[in-house]
């Protein structure tokens, strides 16, 4: 059985005070919660105070990027020893914002998803279609390249550390959710590619999260589909009360 795992993607949003009162506010609601993993996601500079904030509980804080790097001159990036400094245990990885705006491609995306499994720490790995692959009929094969490519070089074992999260970039802040036929639909391709790849146990035991408008009142739906393990969130992750609705519609 897969336990959920609910991630609040807060992009570029919440200065540090902002950050902390949301942590805070989160802290309250979702402290106990032990039946699903939650993981936060502020921007760097809110990192460590978030981190601090939820140190004793049962909420993880994940970065929204990483560098494939291990250090040096590398101007404006991150690596993996600055996260695990202040206790960050997932990254997420090729956000379809950062493949559309700072063109990362699936090279870099895959080294960055190896290094982040080699120091421990746990990849959200984000692959989805545009608008136009779906109505053009290729949305499984632009999935499944973002999963073969992403993924490549990484051991079976190393799947029960990782998370694929599925987001069609036209669901994406749009308010246009996906249905929970055609959310579920992707997932059990995803999890038939994950299967070709590396094996049936990986693949059964491999999280897929659904992302893109996700709220309250269509996750209950979207979460009870037998291959969507949790939710990646944006929009609705900003504020207190609708991303502890989220993780209790996954309980
Ligand atoms: P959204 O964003 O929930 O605002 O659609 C999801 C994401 O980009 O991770």
């Amino acid at each position: 059985m897969r336990k959920k795992i609910i991630a609040g993607n807060w992009k570029m949003n919440k200065t540090i005070e902002e950050a902390i009162e949301l942590a805070n506010g989160l802290k309250l609601d979702l402290a106990d919660c032990k039946d699903v993993d939650v993981v936060l996601c502020p921007p760097f500079t809110a990192l460590k105070s978030v981190s601090d904030i939820v140190s004793e509980t049962q909420i993880a804080v994940g970065s929204q990027n990483m560098s494939s790097e291990d250090e040096g001159a590398y101007t404006g990036e991150i690596c993996h020893t600055m996260l695990k400094e202040i206790f960050v245990r997932y990254v997420i990885l090729g956000h379809s914002e950062r493949r559309q705006y700072y063109k990362e491609n699936d090279f870099w995306i895959n080294k960055k998803v190896v290094k982040a499994l080699e120091k421990n720490l746990r990849p959200i790995l984000c692959v989805g279609e545009t608008l136009e692959d779906r109505e053009s009929g290729s949305t499984e094969k632009v999935v499944e390249v973002q999963v073969r490519e992403g993924l490549k070089d990484v051991a079976a074992e190393s799947y029960t550390e990782l998370v694929i999260a599925y987001e069609p970039v036209w669901a994406i802040g749009t308010g246009k959710v996906a249905t929970a036929q055609q959310a579920q639909d992707v997932h059990a391709f995803i999890r038939g590619v994950v299967k070709d790849m590396v094996g049936a146990e990986a693949a059964d035991a491999v999280r897929i999260q659904y992302g893109g408008s996700m709220k309250p009142d269509n996750a209950v739906e979207l979460l009870g589909q037998p291959d969507i393990d949790g939710g990646l969130i944006g929009g609705a992750a900003l504020d207190a009360t609708s991303f502890a609705g989220i993780v209790k519609a996954a309980m």
